[in-house]
């Protein structure tokens, strides 16, 4: 599609009539020569072309670290895009010094996907310093010469450096962290300019995600897509769905949570009222993706992309959530249990729009947990993946649950039977063993390269013991019911 582009790259006004489907990177490195960002697997993997995005909200900029492998330009109007070009001026900054001094790079490849992400945190990062928080903000980057301990100690340097009694400590603690950094020549002046510049852009007139003349790809993150057809979407024409914001945020009315279909897995759990209503959210993101990938993953592409181990799909299904969707003038709503028909089959028009998903705020007595195995702990797809959400009595005895597996069917499964014997029965171990055997007979597991069916069998199994030794520890312990 040939809408002109325009976006701030580090210091630099940018119009470009370029694809609106072309990734960054390929524009970063191709069109504008800027090859500090590297392109390593282009599957949002190594995160070697982590960049940050930034936007406007409410006066102030918003950054977040992404893969630009990707991101689709189209994006990025109205935006500000930070290569690793665009991150210091002259000297080295206090990141990429923290790297030298402690010996953290080595053939160098992976160099500026660090410095992009702890850049990020010591920019951006809510909290208190913390090691594990800038654990976390690597946790998309990987090395594959260096070794990660001299990165992490780099990254402990920062952390002692902006923390409690160091040297950058009141930096850390102004109301107007960038500003401050930008003051201390520890990032270019030219940040303090962005909101004014972007505010200058005048934003895209677009029509309602759902009518138009047809596109052949719909984009939202881009991380199932890209993956897939990335051949062929900047040849394409694209609807860029995050052009659309009155399709994101989250709204409680009544008890009832409206939650816009592209809103991202990092902005779900940053929530308030789904971290009262799921209180371990963060621990349950930290085994999805990886930051940068989780600030692009929105929950409608999760659901679409129909696999049966998606794991905020896992988590929404167990929510008994309801989806909406738009096509032209038509609006109808579907039960998410009736959503999935067979492998990657499911009820959706091509046309239509998934504007938000709907699903009932929890009373007290009700539960939520979820569980997910991979071969690797982070940045992997699930070999099985589970949700519950159970409401009990007073006196323990279960009078609503919902249980889903992902990974053992060819659909993201609920498994209704097992349901239907947990209700009326007290939470104790006999009760746990019967709905054990019910829920082996629920699934169908196969083997492939995640695992074979056995594994899963067994991995089902502990999946269902876990959410009841979690959520009832005064009633269960684990080495009672194995
Ligand atoms: C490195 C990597 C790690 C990953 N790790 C995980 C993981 O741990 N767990 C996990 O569950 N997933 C994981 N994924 C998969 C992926 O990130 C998620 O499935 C993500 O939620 C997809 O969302 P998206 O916005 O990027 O979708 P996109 O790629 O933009 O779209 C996916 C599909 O949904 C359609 N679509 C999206 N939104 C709408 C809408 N509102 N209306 C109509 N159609 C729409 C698109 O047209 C497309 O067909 C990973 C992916 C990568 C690349
Ligand atoms: S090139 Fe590997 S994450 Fe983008
Ligand atoms: S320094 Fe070589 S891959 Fe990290």
């Amino acid at each position: 599609m040939t809408t002109t582009t325009q976006f701030w790259l580090n210091d630099r006004l940018i119009t470009t009539s370029a694809s609106a489907g072309m990734l960054v990177l390929d524009y970063l490195r191709k069109q504008e020569r800027l090859v500090g960002t590297k392109e390593g697997c282009k599957e949002g993997d190594c995160g070697a072309c982590a960049i940050l995005i930034g936007e406007l909200v409410d006066g102030r900029m918003h950054y977040q670290p992404v893969t630009s492998c990707l991101v689709p330009l189209g994006e990025m109007h109205g935006k500000h895009v930070v290569s690793i070009e665009g991150l210091n001026s002259r000297e080295l900054s206090p990141v990429q010094d923290a790297m030298v001094n402690r010996c953290g790079s080595q053939c160098g490849f992976c160099t500026p996907g660090f410095v992009v992400s702890m850049s990020w945190y010591v920019m951006c990062a809510k909290g208190e310093p913390s090691r594990d928080g800038m654990k976390r903000a690597i946790s998309g980057n990987l090395c594959r010469c260096t070794g990660y301990a001299s990165i992490v100690r780099a990254g402990d340097d920062l952390v002692e450096g902006f923390g409690p009694g160091g040297n950058w400590e009141s930096i850390w603690q102004a109301d107007d962290r960038i500003k401050a950094m930008a003051e201390a020549n520890m990032v270019p002046a030219y940040f303090n300019e962005m909101p004014k510049r972007l505010a200058a852009i005048a934003p895209h007139v677009v029509e309602p995600a759902h009518e138009g003349a047809p596109v052949d790809f719909h984009v939202a993150g881009g991380t199932d897509l890209y993956v897939q057809k990335g051949e062929h979407i900047p040849d394409g024409q694209v609807k860029i769905l995050n052009r659309h914001p009155e399709m994101k945020g989250i709204r409680l009315e009544g008890d009832t949570f409206h939650v816009g279909a592209l809103t991202t897995f990092e902005e779900f759990g940053a929530n308030a009222d789904i971290a009262k209503m799921i209180p371990r959210i963060q621990d349950y993101l930290f085994l999805i993706a990886s930051l940068h990938l989780r600030n692009r993953a929105t929950l409608s592409g999760n659901i679409i992309n129909a696999s049966p181990i998606g794991d905020m799909t896992i988590l929404l299904l167990a929510l008994d959530s309801e989806l909406v969707f738009f096509e032209d003038d038509g609006q109808r709503t579907v039960a998410m249990k009736d959503f999935f028909k067979s492998y990657k089959v499911y009820d959706k028009r091509p046309r239509e729009i998934m504007t938000e998903i709907i699903f009932p705020k929890v009373d007290a007595n009700t539960r939520i947990h979820f569980e997910k195995v991979s071969k690797r702990k982070c940045l992997d797809i699930a070999t099985v993946n589970s949700a519950i959400k159970i409401r009990t009595s007073d006196e323990g005895v279960i009078e609503a649950v919902n249980l889903t597996l992902g990974g053992v069917a060819a659909v993201p499964l609920w498994l209704p039977e097992t349901a239907k014997y947990l209700v009326g029965k007290s939470i104790e171990p006999a009760t746990l063993h019967a709905a054990l055997d019910i829920a082996q007979g629920e699934i169908s597991p196969i083997s492939d390269v995640r695992g074979s069916a056995d594994y899963k069998r067994l991995l089902a199994r502990q999946f269902i013991i876990a959410h009841f030794v979690e959520l009832f520890p005064d009633r269960m312990r684990f080495e009672q019911v194995v």
